[in-house]
């Protein structure tokens, strides 16, 4: 019998601005939670830069104070890698509300990390569309695309 395939998929981190002091211990919960690390940018972005990131909020109320926040200082964009990447980590760093995660997740990483309802410490990508268009964002240079693919082997 075959083993069974795994799958290593990539996402986007970010730590963000509220965070970045604490980069070293949460880059080692990455690695000691099965990620490996493929690539690392610490950025300061321009508000421009970042309403574009979050394109998908402009509009909303919070869209203004987000922006502000994330080019209030430099933050550190991070392509990591493991099965099933882009649910764990969303897992990992939990709920978007830093308060409520401190009630319902309090061992996440935005509970713990993160400051208020806003400065929530960490992104990550929610889907596999958003992982591929944040990690370009970030690393344009980066081949998201499958070099190839191809039909499993019969047996
Ligand atoms: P969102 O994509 O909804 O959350 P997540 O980061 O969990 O994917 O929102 C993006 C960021 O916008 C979120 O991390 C924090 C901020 N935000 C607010 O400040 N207020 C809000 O009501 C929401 C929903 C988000
Ligand atoms: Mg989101």
């Amino acid at each position: 019998m075959q083993p069974p395939r795994i799958y290593v998929e990539r996402t986007l981190a970010i730590i963000k601005p509220d965070a970045t002091h604490k980069a070293e211990e949460i880059e080692d919960i990455i690695l000691r939670s099965g990620f490996a690390i493929l690539q690392r940018r610490r950025v300061h972005l321009t508000p421009e830069q970042a309403s574009d990131l979050y394109a998908e909020h402009y509009g909303k109320l919070f869209f203004p104070s987000l922006v502000a926040y994330m080019s209030s200082g430099p933050i550190i964009a991070l392509v990591i890698a493991r099965h099933q990447a882009i649910t764990y980590w969303r897992e990992l760093i939990g709920p978007t509300n830093t308060i409520k995660a401190r009630q319902t997740h309090p061992d996440c990483l935005r509970a713990i990390y993160g400051t208020d309802d806003q400065r929530n410490a960490l992104h990550g990508s929610d889907s596999f569309g958003s992982s591929q268009r944040e990690i370009r964002f970030f690393f344009p240079d980066s081949i998201v695309e499958p070099v190839a693919t191809g039909q499993a082997a019969k047996d």
